[in-house]
């Protein structure tokens, strides 16, 4: 049996799934025999997402859309409800900074904040009720750099912290209901090569880097994490140590990020 077999016949709604560690887990989700929602602003990317999914036999659906609209939301839920309605949402839409925090322009701290939190906030409240009504999943893309803060990163890592307490909020609140909340920090990961990240300025970079995981391998422990019904997953062995060394012995973290001069969380995000 495979370790997706959970996945058989269930609809996983993705968000951020034209590119990345959310494409993939699209795929692993049709090979498992999953019906698929697939979403992003970029409408050639998608098309070309669902036609590789439905090359694989998978059921797909597709919605373009800004994950900060809440147009965006509706329509990934009629999505969904096309097919059979929503037993995992995963709120992948994510978007990466890079810069120092006081030129960090203003809109850049909002488009941020507002894709990787009220995106995941907004999307969430929207399945809730089905999503209980199944005591279905809701999986929170959070990073490593959402365990701590760091320098160069700072709105980023905010907001990925942020995403610790919606999911720990939500899961009290929901508690008695049987749905299951999920978090994972991520790693430094494969990137493609068109993965944007803002500068402060506003402006736009690509990033070419070495990675720790596969985006293959990131979406799988994304997906086990649902099937396992785990509250939490750290991932790669610098990730563990942040946690474990931030606990022990917080001031000396301190100190090794204060003198790496902003090279620290290159090293784990
Ligand atoms: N890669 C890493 O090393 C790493 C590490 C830690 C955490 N993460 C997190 O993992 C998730 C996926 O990362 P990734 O590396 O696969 O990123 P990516 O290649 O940049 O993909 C991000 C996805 O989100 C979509 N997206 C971004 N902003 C959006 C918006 N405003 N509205 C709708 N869709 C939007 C993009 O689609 P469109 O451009 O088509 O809109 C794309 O499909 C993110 O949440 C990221 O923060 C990644």
């Amino acid at each position: 049996m495979s370790r997706f077999s959970f996945l058989s016949g269930k609809t996983v709604v993705i968000t951020g799934s034209s590119r990345g560690i959310g494409r993939e887990t699209a795929h692993i989700c049709v090979e498992a025999g999953a019906r698929v929602v697939i979403h992003g602003r970029n409408e050639a990317k998608l098309n070309e997402v669902a036609a590789a999914l439905l090359e694989k036999g998978g059921v797909v659906r597709m919605v373009v859309g800004d994950i900060c609209d809440p147009q965006t939301a509706a329509d990934l839920k009629q999505a969904a409800d096309e097919l059979s309605g929503c037993d995992v949402l995963i709120n992948n839409a994510g978007t990466s900074m890079r810069g120092p925090f006081s030129e960090i322009r203003t809109d850049v701290l909002e488009s941020v904040m507002r894709t990787n939190v009220i995106g995941s906030a907004v999307s969430t409240q929207t399945f809730l009720a089905d999503l209980i009504s199944v005591r279905g999943s809701v999986i929170f893309i959070s990073s490593v750099s959402g365990m701590r803060g760091f320098p160069g990163i700072s709105i980023y890592s905010a907001a990925k912290m942020a995403l610790t307490a919606l999911a720990q909020s939500i899961r009290a609140e929901t508690s008695p209901t049987g749905l299951h909340v999920g978090i994972i920090y991520i790693g430094f990961t494969e990137n493609d090569p068109d993965k944007e990240i803002y500068n402060a300025d506003g402006s736009i970079m690509h990033s070419k880097r070495k990675h720790d995981m596969t985006q293959r391998d990131v979406a799988a422990e994304i997906l086990l994490l649902a099937g396992r019904r785990k509250y939490r997953r750290v991932l790669t062995s610098k990730g563990w140590l942040l946690l474990t060394l931030d606990r022990l012995a917080p001031r000396l973290v301190d100190h090794i990020i204060n003198r790496s001069g902003g090279r620290f969380h290159s090293l784990l995000k």
